[in-house]
């Protein structure tokens, strides 16, 4: 059976772009298809300045929205990265594989230690290693999937890399996976910038709609989107990318394709409208049962607690086998 991994790291509160671009086709498609496992990647939410009750807060949320989203913890295994000790374990051994270029050379840790250095923040040791962490994160379950949004392609390709690199060296360990993306809408972007990314760490809110704004936060984040010159409706993610982005919402929402809905609009006002609309009926339900699921924190308690044995029985006889064929005596 297919094995997939994903995770999401709690550093803010998530957004319309977590469960376009991943969550909700993990609740949807994927755990149903394969032995899937999904993971609140708490460990990576110290790669830069952070507040120890805020993640523990985030982490809870996370979980939280992950159930509320429609993950069933009787079909796929929901946990907590810390609560498995073998990512780290074998993130060291991917640190002895992966060279110090390979990791400056990826988009996010240049983009965020520029931010860092620009907040006059120190950057951690941890963000540069970060993509190692993450890699160990899929190898550790003999990942064939991995799915995504566009964003994480690149620490998916060094996983890759890692994986192949590992067993040229020392015999055939690992699993060799690749990303998996949903069909539109694997990049949703700012509304108030949409050129660049809907991310849940950006300073001001404006453009990010996050899974548990009130309806009418939505609705009014989407009516004053950014949008383009021009007055005609056309799908164009160069030309028009704030237009792009919303028909792309869009077309998630409804099912739709984004250049076929284009056609059917003649105003960026109308367009707006239905996006918010969709949006809104979209989020309803998941906001309904999170807010059922905040206040039983005992089941939510019993899933992580069953999800990390279960998770660390899937991991641990692959990383033992890690430490034996890269040198290490067997315990
Ligand atoms: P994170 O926490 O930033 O995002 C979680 C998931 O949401 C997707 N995503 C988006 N998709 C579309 N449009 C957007 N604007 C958008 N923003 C975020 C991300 O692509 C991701 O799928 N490094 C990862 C977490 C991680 C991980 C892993 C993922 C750690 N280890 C192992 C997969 C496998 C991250 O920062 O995701």
């Amino acid at each position: 059976m297919t094995r997939i991994f994903s995770g999401i790291k709690p550093t803010g509160h998530l957004t319309l772009g977590n469960y376009l671009g991943a969550l909700r086709r993990w609740a949807e498609v994927d755990q149903y298809r394969a032995d899937a496992l999904f993971s609140v990647v708490d460990l990576h939410a110290l790669t830069v300045e952070h507040d120890p009750a805020r993640v523990r807060r985030l982490s809870r949320q996370a979980v939280t929205l992950m159930l509320a989203a429609g993950l069933d913890p009787e079909l796929c295994t929901v946990f907590v990265q810390s609560h498995v000790d073998e990512h780290v374990r074998l993130s060291y051994l991917l640190e002895c594989t992966a060279t110090d270029g390979e990791l400056r050379r990826m988009i996010q840790f240049k983009e965020k230690g520029a931010h860092a250095r620009a907040a006059g923040q120190s950057v951690r040791l941890s963000l540069l290693t970060y993509p190692v962490l993450m890699a160990a994160d899929i190898l550790a379950y003999g990942t064939d999937e991995v799915p995504v949004g566009e964003d994480q392609t690149q620490h998916v390709e060094l996983t890759r890399d890692l994986a192949v690199r590992f067993n040229q060296r020392y015999g055939h360990t690992f699993t060799v996976p690749k990303a998996t993306h949903p069909p539109v809408a694997a990049r949703v972007m700012d509304l108030q910038d949409p050129t660049s990314k809907m991310g849940k760490s950006h300073e001001s809110g404006a453009g990010i709609v996050y899974l548990l704004d009130d309806a009418d936060v939505v609705r009014k984040k989407i009516m004053r989107a950014v949008t383009d010159s021009g007055l005609q409706v056309e799908y164009d993610r160069e030309g028009k990318p704030g237009i792009a982005n919303l028909l792309e919402v869009l077309a998630a929402c409804s099912g739709g394709n984004p250049s076929e809905l284009a056609g059917a609009y003649e105003s960026y006002g109308a367009l707006k409208k239905d996006t918010a609309e969709a949006v809104v009926e979209l989020l309803r339900p998941v906001r309904e049962r999170h807010a059922r699921l905040a206040s039983d924190s005992g089941h939510v308690e019993e899933v992580l607690r069953k999800g990390a044995e279960r998770a660390r029985g899937m991991a641990r006889p692959r990383v033992d086998a890690a430490y034996r064929a890269i040198g290490l005596l067997p315990r």
